[in-house]
């Protein structure tokens, strides 16, 4: 923030104490009385100049006394020097956060950043949890191309294994019609009933790995139903993934490795990267310091594994996007198998760009109930069902206070973007809470708070002619200057959520900014006010109301005008 100043104080430090390259950094002060900005540099430089910090501090604040974009500036605690702007420096800096709404400048002349997300295993329909990958591997996604970056998404599908042989086999005994005229429901059923006989029966297992290596060999029947099971689940998670509000470019099945194993595996043995291992097997060590166990990449029996697999997807991206980043959104249980894998990258000496297994947490539920159903699994189309309905529900029992003309559609925005937001507003390293009630609450923490907000704000506007300039203004309000810091925080939020790929800051983001917008409507006239506070406020209003749908679009919610 505030760029100009930053040069400003350096300037002052760097003659005063004869310094050199001195960065001075701004930030917002936690506590509104504190001022506008602070900064810590004196207490940084106190050591290296062998001087005390209020000393430091009090003469880069002597210095910028008589700033003109200054209205006060004090040293206080132990060396910090705290600032107020004008009121007109203060509004003039908006701007900036204006422009964060709209998207950066394509970086064209760099190279792309790979977001890999969702990669249901696709013998199953998607599961609730696959909503934590979907929905953070999207925002990510979306951040990124928001700030200018080039993005390739990429969806790596379970379409292989023998889960393929074990639908085959329970279709051949159990099935009663045609593949191709079987829904999701109908091929899940017959999933669920092999895995109970074959508790009774493994030999069923046995011929489920014997379909599954014909499915391999190109049976051509077989072949046929692999493909048709495939397409019918893929068209099913895509209008899920529609309902999200989710768009992954390429969807990339593991099958389509399947011949880019073996020359991987040949190069591996040249480098000595893949070693004989037990009984002909091949393996890749890891050095002592790692404390990494070998990973093996061709088991004993000549079978190629999950890492095979993996080193395939990887050279297959790198040759064919030489991204500057590959990203996994994975859950956490696979963390050693990633930090294996980026190592054997690196040991066959690949391009490597910046590798990270962007961890989540796993999901756990505030209503017991849910987490216990067994055979079954807790599907995702029909919790976001669920969602609807109790939207729907909520939206009714406020009666009048919820305006719409169209219940079904803003009950849809609400419910799957409670969902969603009720995922992407929890830091996702943690273990993931999921709360209906919270998760619907209308003043928590919740996407229907942030939903109303923003429709609260276009009404307003919608009611007083457009923002004028707000020029002239002699002094802000408290709630109206913590609001105007607030604003102001858009594009450092944006930027840190892009950083550490951890969306929920911009979320407490938005929260934050509809607990401030809405603190100062409660408490500020805005269309009754005078001139210039009047065109202050509304500018200060639409400028919520944009920022809030843009934050809230990057993580993949929809916001109405109207609620
Ligand atoms: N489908 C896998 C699973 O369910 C996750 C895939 C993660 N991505 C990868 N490149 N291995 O465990």
């Amino acid at each position: 923030m505030f760029s100009p100043l930053s040069q400003e104080a350096a300037t002052i430090l760097q003659d005063a104490f004869d310094l050199k390259d001195v960065s001075v950094v701004w930030q917002r002060p936690q506590d509104p009385a504190h001022g506008d900005l602070a900064t810590p540099i004196a207490l940084q430089k106190a050591k290296e100049l062998g001087k005390n910090p209020r000393d430091i501090a009090q003469v880069l604040a002597d210095g910028l006394g008589d700033h003109n974009d200054i209205a006060s500036v004090e040293v206080a605690g132990a060396g910090y020097v705290n600032l107020r702007l004008t009121p007109a420096a203060l509004t003039a800096e908006l701007a900036s956060a204006r422009a964060a709404c709209s998207p950066e400048e394509k970086r064209t002349e760099e190279n792309p950043v790979i977001v890999e997300y969702s990669q249901p295993n696709i013998a199953k329909p998607l599961g609730i949890h696959h909503i934590i990958s979907t929905v953070l591997g999207q925002a990510i996604a979306n951040i990124y191309r928001h700030m200018g970056y080039l993005v390739e998404t990429v969806n790596h599908i379970g379409d292989w294994g023998t889960q393929f042989g074990k639908l085959y086999v329970g279709f051949q005994k159990w099935g009663t019609k045609d593949v191709s005229d079987c829904s999701v429901d109908d091929l899940l059923d017959i999933y669920v009933r092999f895995h109970e006989e074959a508790e009774k029966d493994p030999t069923l297992d046995d011929d489920a790995r014997a379909a599954f290596a014909k499915i391999e060999q190109g049976d051509p029947e077989l072949k046929t139903f692999w493909e048709e099971t495939v397409r019918i689940s893929m068209e099913e998670i895509e209008k899920t993934y529609k309902r999200l509000n989710v768009f992954i470019e390429h969807e990339h099945g593991e099958s389509m490795y399947e011949d880019m194993m073996m020359p991987i595996l040949d190069e591996g043995k040249q480098k000595g990267v893949f070693k004989e291992g037990k009984g002909g097997a091949l393996i890749a060590e890891f050095p002592e310091e790692t404390h990494m166990p070998p990973a093996i990449v061709l088991k004993a029996d000549g079978a190629t594994i999950y890492h095979t697999r993996d080193l395939a997807t990887i050279q297959y991206r790198i040759e064919r996007w030489h991204p500057q980043a590959i990203l996994h959104v994975v859950d956490v249980s696979q963390e050693l198998y990633f930090k294996q894998l980026f190592a054997m990258g690196q040991q066959l000496e690949w391009e490597s760009p910046h590798w990270e297994h962007v961890i989540i947490g796993r999901m756990s539920f505030a209503d017991r109930s849910m987490s216990t159903r067994k055979g079954n699994i807790l599907r995702l189309e029909h919790v976001l069902d669920e969602a609807f309905d109790r939207a729907k529900e909520a939206i009714k029992s406020h009666g009048d206070s919820i305006q719409t003309d169209d219940v079904d559609d803003l009950a849809e925005m609400m419910g799957v973007g409670s969902l969603s937001y009720g995922v992407l507003s929890q830091n996702r390293k943690m273990n993931m809470i999921f709360d209906w009630d919270k998760f619907l609450s209308f003043d928590g923490n919740s996407a229907p708070y942030l939903q109303y907000t923003h429709a609260r704000a276009r009404s307003v506007l919608r009611k007083g002619p457009g923002p004028g300039s707000g020029q002239g203004l002699e002094s802000l309000e408290e709630k109206e200057r913590v609001l105007v810091g607030t604003l102001l925080q858009f594009a450092t939020s944006l930027e840190e959520a892009r950083a550490q790929h951890m969306p929920h800051i911009l979320a407490n983001y938005l929260y934050q900014l509809c607990q401030d917008f809405n603190t100062f409507y409660n408490d500020t006239p805005i269309l009754k006010a005078e001139q210039p506070e009047r065109s202050l406020r509304l500018q200060l209003t639409e400028l919520t109301a944009d920022v809030l749908k843009v934050g809230a679009e990057l993580l993949t919610l929809r916001v109405p005008d109207r609620m």
